[in-house]
């Protein structure tokens, strides 16, 4: 009889696998729905999705579609008729045409970041990005092989970064400077004329570098303000821009992971390939959804009735956590995010080590899940999301009113 092999060398994972971090903001939701399941009454005011259903044209067609035809894979680059609508709304918002070439279709913006850096970064490029900033930044440049290059941007300008602060990290190896406006996880938004100051810096001392721009937030500005083109900001200064957007916020269909890479075709193409060995094209059934998103007018409708409802809880939060103690919040031109800063509650003298500690309390013994601001690159800040329903959101203020109420802090 023969003696069962053991196998004892363990399947080792590689050095890109120990660089690359969990997602932070996905770590808080695993431990709000692990609560929840215990039978905790957790408010979740940290999700970086809306809490929306698609619009219903966006339903309807998934419906229409499955019910009625055999989903098969879809071209690796996109359906045509998906391009042609990304192509469209691309056009009207950059005022510039693109054509289906110049567009990939992918399993969300985030893919389309990850196969941009993939084709794009060699060893020793560095990309710049402003702290605060999305989390995923950082590991989407790493696992492309580049080096991120972090520029602080501070309370006193806003959270917004300044050419002089810009012009200091820039080198002869900047490959891109990411701009993301309106932005995760702070909702500060850029003018066309403060796009333009970053751009001028840009051209004068790395005039190698390209900027991205993640557009994804475009749709949600609140107050008046509207988000302009980079494109149109930088016109006749440079047009080494690339671009990632998509239908996941603007539309609440996140789960349908649906994105856009737009740039120039050698671009596109490359990342085509890349994606082709990868994932082959996005998901068949998203991408009928994606049409009806971009190209029913009553999905236009149901994204500004959205952006209302947005709107209102945006300034029920802002009036709630005012009054919350030594807590400074900032008003946001777009997303759906205020960035609280809670430097008073925390460090020395305070009953929390940091903003981890203080996030970790909140969660665990106030049943409030927020995102602590260090893995933005921002400690000393919490992140709150209010694309939740307006009962949570006056539950979630006074859980937090009573949290923060009586805390003692270092400032006294
Ligand atoms: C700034 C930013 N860019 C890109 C994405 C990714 O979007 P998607 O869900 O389409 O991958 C997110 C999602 O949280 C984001 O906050």
């Amino acid at each position: 009889m023969n003696e069962p092999t053991t196998r004892s060398t363990p399947l080792a994972t590689n050095a890109l696998a120990a660089a690359i971090q969990p997602s932070a903001t996905l770590a808080v939701s695993g431990r709000a729905k692990e609560l929840a399941a215990q039978g905790k009454d957790v408010l979740a005011l940290s999700a970086g999705e809306p809490d929306f259903r698609p619009p219903e044209p966006v339903v309807r067609a998934v419906r229409d579609f499955i019910n009625s035809k055999a989903v098969k894979y879809a071209p690796v680059s996109g359906l045509p008729e998906l391009l042609d609508a990304a192509a469209a709304d691309l056009s009207e918002f950059h005022g510039r045409p693109f054509s289906r070439r110049e567009i990939l279709v992918s399993c969300g913006a985030k893919h389309s970041l990850a196969n941009l850096m993939l084709v794009t970064l060699s060893p020793g490029d560095e990309v710049v990005i402003t702290a605060p900033y999305w989390v995923s930044y950082t590991d989407i440049v790493t696992l492309g092989g580049g080096t991120p290059v972090i520029v602080e941007s501070s309370r006193e300008h806003g959270l917004r970064l300044q050419p002089d602060a810009l012009a200091r990290v820039l080198t002869p190896r900047t490959k891109f400077v990411i701009f993301n406006s309106p932005s995760n996880p702070t909702g500060v938004g850029y003018t066309g004329a403060q796009l333009r100051a970053l751009g001028e810096v840009i051209v004068a001392r790395a005039p190698q570098a390209w900027i991205l721009c993640d557009d994804i937030y475009r749709h949600l500005t609140y107050d008046g303000f509207e988000q302009v083109s980079a494109w149109r900001a930088l016109e006749g200064l440079t047009e080494q821009l690339v671009f990632a957007d998509g239908v996941s916020k603007s539309h609440a269909m996140t789960g349908f992971r649906i994105g856009f890479l737009a740039g120039p075709r050698e671009v596109i193409d490359a990342a085509g390939r890349i994606q082709g060995q990868m994932t082959s094209g996005a998901t068949t059934t998203s991408q009928i959804a994606a049409i009806a998103a971009l190209t029913d007018p009553a999905c236009a409708v149901a994204m500004n009735e959205m952006r209302v409802a947005f709107a209102r809880r945006r300034a029920l939060m802002l009036e709630g956590l005012g009054a919350l103690p030594r807590v400074n919040v900032p008003a946001p031109d777009g997303a759906f995010y205020l960035f609280l800063d809670v430097s008073a509650h925390v460090g020395p003298g305070t009953q929390f080590a940091d903003d981890l500690d203080l996030a970790t309390w909140l969660l665990e013994q106030k049943l409030v899940a927020t995102v602590p601001g260090t893995p933005f690159g921002a400690p000393g800040n919490i992140r709150i999301s209010y694309a939740t329903d307006d009962a949570s959101l006056r539950e979630g203020l006074a859980r937090l009113e009573e949290a923060f109420t009586g805390l003692p802090t270092a400032r006294g």
